[in-house]
Parts: C-alpha cells; structure tokens; sequence
C-alpha cells in the first residue's frame, strides 16, 4: 500500500469532526445550473434522441464549439428528454454537462465508437489486457471547472456486451468506464443515474492543484454479478467528498486507489483528504469502501 492519509468521515463520528471541517473548508459549492454565460442543446448540432442514431460527433462537436466559452464565461451543454445513443466523447474547462431527468445518455456498443487510449501511467498496462484502453463515455483531461449534473437524468452504459466479452477473453482493448477525469481540478458530479456500466462508474485519477472534487447525489445501478462494476473510484486524488449516494453493483462501492502495483508506488501519487458520508452500498461479494493500490 501506499501511504494513504484518509478520512472517513460517518456519522456521529465526533472524533474526526473537527479534522473533517479542516478538510472540506477548501471544498468550493458549485452553481452548476445557471452559471454559465452561454448555454446550447445537443439537438442543435444535430443529436437525435431515438436510441438508433449515433450521436458521437454531435456531442463532441457541442463541445468543440462550447469550448470557445471556457475563457469567456463558460458553457452548458443541455441533454433533453430523449435516448441519445453515443460513444465517448471529451469534456471542456468551465463547462456543465446538464441532463434532463428524462433523457438518457445510451453507450454505444460499437467498439469503433470508442478511441483507444494509452494505459494509465500509474498502472503501466490496461487491466482487462496489456495494451491500451477505451476512452470512458464521458472522458476529460487537464481541465478546471466542470460539472456534470442533471435532474437525476440516467447514463447508461449498455455494459451486457462488454461483461460479455470480458469473461469470453474476447475483448481488444480494457473496457471503458462510464465518466473519467484526469489532471483536472474543480469537478462536480451530481444529481445523476448510471446504469451497466461496462467496468468501473466514476474514475476522478491525478491532481493537479487539489483537484476539489464532489460526488454527490449520484444513483448506481448494475446487477450484482457483473464484472468490475465498481462505483466511485477516487485514485491519486486530493480533497474529494462523496455523499448521498446509492450504489448496488458487482464490485466495490468506493475504492481509494493510488494506481497500481508497482506502477502506482513508481507514480507515488496518493489520494488524500477523502470525505465519504451517508453511502448506501449492496455490493453482496465486494467492499464497502475498499482501500487498493
Ligand atoms: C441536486 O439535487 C439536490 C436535491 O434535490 C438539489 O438541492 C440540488 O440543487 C441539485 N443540484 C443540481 C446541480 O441540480
Ligand atoms: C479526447 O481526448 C483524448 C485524450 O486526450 C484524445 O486522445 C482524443 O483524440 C480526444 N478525442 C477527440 C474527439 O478530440
Ligand atoms: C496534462 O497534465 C499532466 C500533468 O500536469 C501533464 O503531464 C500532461 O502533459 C498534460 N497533458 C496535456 C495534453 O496537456
Ligand atoms: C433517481 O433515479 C433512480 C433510478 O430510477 C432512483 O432509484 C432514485 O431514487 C432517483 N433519485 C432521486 C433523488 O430522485
């Protein structure tokens, strides 16, 4: 293990109150919703919310175009009502991905939807095979500022597939997860459902500054024996806060990582300052919180 200075804050826990209020005193409140200078609909560059269209490029090319917002008072990308089938697409700084409640944003399972990228330094391989690995749906890297929020709108990950594959040896590339931020600092994700995931839910990995990142809110659904479906994975993080979520899946609810094997202790990059409070977690044959590296 590497050093891992963690807090664990549960209720009634008084012992740890006054180090928790030292720790969350940085946390900065986001105004998610009515923020941004600039808001659009992903139906205007194109997406189609009838579960068959692929909508890759119309989501990443909302973004490209909100992108020139994020040093002219930010953007939000609006998903209404609707199933919008895409595959990965990449995130902007001082940007609010905002989901209605009924719009569901649908994985493709077409692995050409999905770029493979390089394995993470800090785990010097893929998990699911040695080389690279698949961009997650919602994936952002070097960036501040972002949030992804909705009225409790569903992400869902399609992942039968995938499982699939994964116990047949059949897979090219490790599976994608569904949001993935690296290197990024000021991040919100909140009010949200994800379903089936293909692997692991939500990976915040690597602090810049102090990465100020909350997890709050957040429903996670996948059945209890799909593989590797873990639910919030802070891995070499600094001041992340993860409350009020409901997570049943196959794997781990909460897993504090810092890389992995040899690779993570040559990254040497822990995770520090965790706050998790009111989890609810039905993880029959998995951890509550696990503590990995
Ligand atoms: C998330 O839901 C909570 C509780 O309903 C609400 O107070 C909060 O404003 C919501 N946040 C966003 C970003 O919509
Ligand atoms: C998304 O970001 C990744 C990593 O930086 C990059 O490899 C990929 O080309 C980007 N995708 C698009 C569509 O810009
Ligand atoms: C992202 O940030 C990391 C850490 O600071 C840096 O090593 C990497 O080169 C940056 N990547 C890009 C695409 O700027
Ligand atoms: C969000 O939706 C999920 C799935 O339908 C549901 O279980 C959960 O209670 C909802 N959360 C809120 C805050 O309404």
């Amino acid at each position: 293990m590497l050093l891992l200075p963690l807090l664990v804050a549960l209720p009634g826990l008084n012992v740890v109150e006054s180090r928790k209020t030292l720790a969350v005193e940085h946390y900065v409140e986001y105004c998610a919703v009515s923020c941004r200078a600039y808001s659009a609909s992903v139906t205007e560059f194109g997406a189609v919310g009838d579960g068959q269209t692929s909508n890759t490029r119309a989501f990443q090319t909302a973004v490209d175009h909100l992108s020139q917002y994020s040093s002219n008072g930010g953007s939000q990308l609006y998903v209404p009502p609707g199933r919008w089938l895409t595959g990965s697409f990449n995130l902007t700084s001082h940007f609010t991905l905002f989901l209605h409640k009924d719009a569901v944003i649908l994985a493709s399972q077409d692995e050409s939807e999905w770029p493979v990228i390089e394995p993470l330094p800090s785990y010097g391989r893929g998990r699911d095979t040695q080389g690279g690995r698949y961009s997650s749906l919602i994936f952002g890297t070097n960036l501040t500022d972002i949030v992804i929020t909705g009225d409790n709108g569903t992400l869902d990950g399609q992942g039968e597939v995938w499982w699939q594959k994964f116990h047949k040896g059949e897979l090219s590339y490790t599976r994608p997860y569904l949001i993935e931020i690296m290197h990024s600092d000021d991040i919100q994700i909140s009010n949200l459902t994800l379903v089936n995931s293909p692997s692991w839910n939500v990976h915040p990995v690597y602090k810049i500054e102090c990465n100020n990142i909350v997890v709050r809110g957040i429903t996670i659904l996948a059945p209890v024996n799909s593989p590797n479906t873990d639910g919030i994975n802070p891995d070499s993080c600094t001041n992340t806060r993860i409350e009020d979520c409901y997570i049943v899946s196959g794997d781990d609810c909460v897993v504090v990582k810092s890389g992995w094997d040899e690779y993570g202790i040559a990254y040497g990059m822990p995770t520090k300052q965790l706050v998790v409070k009111r989890l609810t977690c039905i993880s029959p044959t998995s951890a509550v919180i696990a503590l990995e590296d």
